[in-house]
């Protein structure tokens, strides 16, 4: 093959239309006659179609076309064409093609398949048009937190995956042995990112978190991703309109940036950019009590909402929507009291619409040393444990409030996936621990 040739992404493919280019792809699928052959290609960038004209290349050439397999790897080199009959808008008349890579008996192939089967090769899965487009838009979701968080002056701070407490919950914690004594992992790195905030003002952490969550649901992951942003002098109205500040965030990124992706996924998008318009309806767990029961929903104040309870509450907004200040018992120890109820907490849940659920959790935290040491043993958990923590109330103690978005729920209400297995290149669930 030439030198002089450019090797080219097939994102790139408009830049050189009428130019003879080379590309490394795998070959999706193959069709044609004995005459003409048109192959589906895709190199990590992008998808488009190869057309091989049996009258217009060597016959040595034809016959390799003829042979290929479905995910085959290969250079092909031949001229850029506008292809307005396709949705990518370009498409290369092959001249020439070598094979890098054989492919055999390729799993996946163009048929349907049962969901459990493409979860099972996934590692393969993928490769191809769904989770490409899926995992594309992760992937701006990851970026564009960075970039809100710095733009405001917010340094990451990581927190670690083993440690010795749980506050979330004693009930959802992963148990391991660390060299004789029992290790958790990281339910939430939230109680690291206090301390942060009390060093650095503004931080946020961004891992792995941990849930060995019982409850096999499309919206529950055991090893999910979770965003938890930490912030010193700051009380929880300013809190939430950073939430919102940074969903709308998100949500214009990926418009902006994703526009094939949430094509390939025929995602709405004018729906989408209705939910970059703000502020975000802010709604008392009191108040959306009422409007549950008043909607026919058999709920008792003081109860958490179900699935079909947060669909409900958060289509009858059409956008999401903030729920404040829920039930100090089913809520996590560290929320802070309300200043006349003893019995809510200064909290939000953002509840997605369409029915994609809770995307984000926080609070404004309490900064009294007492109350704490008190509700850490109200709730059953190792006191020595949060030795550490209940120093941050001891030594130059501010209001402080902060959340956290789980990632893959976020992927999930944006590029309309059903089920939170697709926001997430290796799943881990209930039932699933490989590939
Ligand atoms: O509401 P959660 O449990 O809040 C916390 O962990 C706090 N420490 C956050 C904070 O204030 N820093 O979880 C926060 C978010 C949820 O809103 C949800 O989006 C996601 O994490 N999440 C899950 N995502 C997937 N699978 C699960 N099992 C999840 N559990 C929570």
């Amino acid at each position: 093959m030439s030198q002089e040739i450019p090797t080219i992404q097939i994102i790139d493919a408009k830049k050189y239309v009428g130019q003879t280019v080379k590309i490394g792809a795998w070959l999706r699928q193959k069709r044609g006659s004995g005459k003409i052959a048109f192959l589906q290609l895709r190199d990590g960038t992008a998808f488009f179609q190869g057309v091989v004209a049996k009258a217009d290349v060597p016959e040595s050439v034809f016959d390799v076309v003829k042979s290929l397999k479905q995910e085959t790897s290969l250079y092909v080199v031949g001229e850029i064409h506008e292809d307005e009959r396709s949705s990518f808008g370009y498409e290369i008349a092959i001249s020439d093609v070598e094979i890098i890579g054989e492919s055999h008996d390729y799993p996946i192939t163009p048929k349907e398949h049962g969901t459990e089967f493409l979860f099972d090769e996934r590692h393969l899965y993928l490769r191809h048009l769904k989770p490409f487009a899926t995992l594309k838009i992760r992937n701006t979701l990851i970026a564009a937190t960075y970039e809100f968080f710095n733009e405001r002056g917010f340094t990451k701070l990581d927190s670690p995956l083993l440690t010795g407490s749980a506050p979330e919950g004693t009930t959802e914690l992963f148990e391991t042995d660390y060299f004789g004594e029992p290790a958790f992992l990281s339910q939430t790195g939230q109680l690291y990112a206090e301390a942060g905030a009390m060093a650095f003002g503004k931080v946020f952490t961004f891992g792995p978190t941990f849930r060995a969550e019982k409850s096999k649901t499309r919206r529950h992951l055991t090893e999910f991703w979770m965003v938890e942003p930490e912030m010193a002098f700051m009380h929880q109205e300013e809190s939430l309109e950073i939430q919102e500040a940074y969903i709308a965030f998100l949500i214009a990124k990926v418009l902006e940036r994703n526009e094939q992706e949430l094509d390939i996924l025929e995602r709405d998008k004018d729906l989408l950019r209705s939910y970059t318009e703000l502020p975000y309806p802010r709604v008392s767990y009191d108040d959306a009590i009422k409007l549950l029961q008043d909607n026919g929903f058999d709920v008792a104040w003081g109860v958490d909402f179900g699935s079909p309870e947060e669909t409900f509450l958060a289509n009858h907004f059409a956008k999401p929507v903030f729920i404040v200040n829920f039930p100090k018992a089913i809520k996590a120890f560290y929320m802070k009291r309300h200043a006349t109820r003893d019995d809510v907490v200064i909290s939000a849940d953002l509840l997605a619409p369409e029915g994609y659920g809770e995307i984000i959790g926080g609070s404004e935290r309490d900064t009294d040393y007492d109350y704490l040491k008190e509700r850490i043993a109200a709730e059953g958990l190792n006191q020595d444990e949060y030795e550490w923590y209940l120093d941050l109330r001891k030594y130059g103690s501010v209001p402080h409030s902060g959340f956290g978005l789980g990632l893959e729920r976020m992927v999930t209400f944006v590029t309309g996936e059903e089920h939170i297995r697709e926001a997430i290149p290796f799943p881990r669930m209930t039932n699933r621990l490989r590939p």
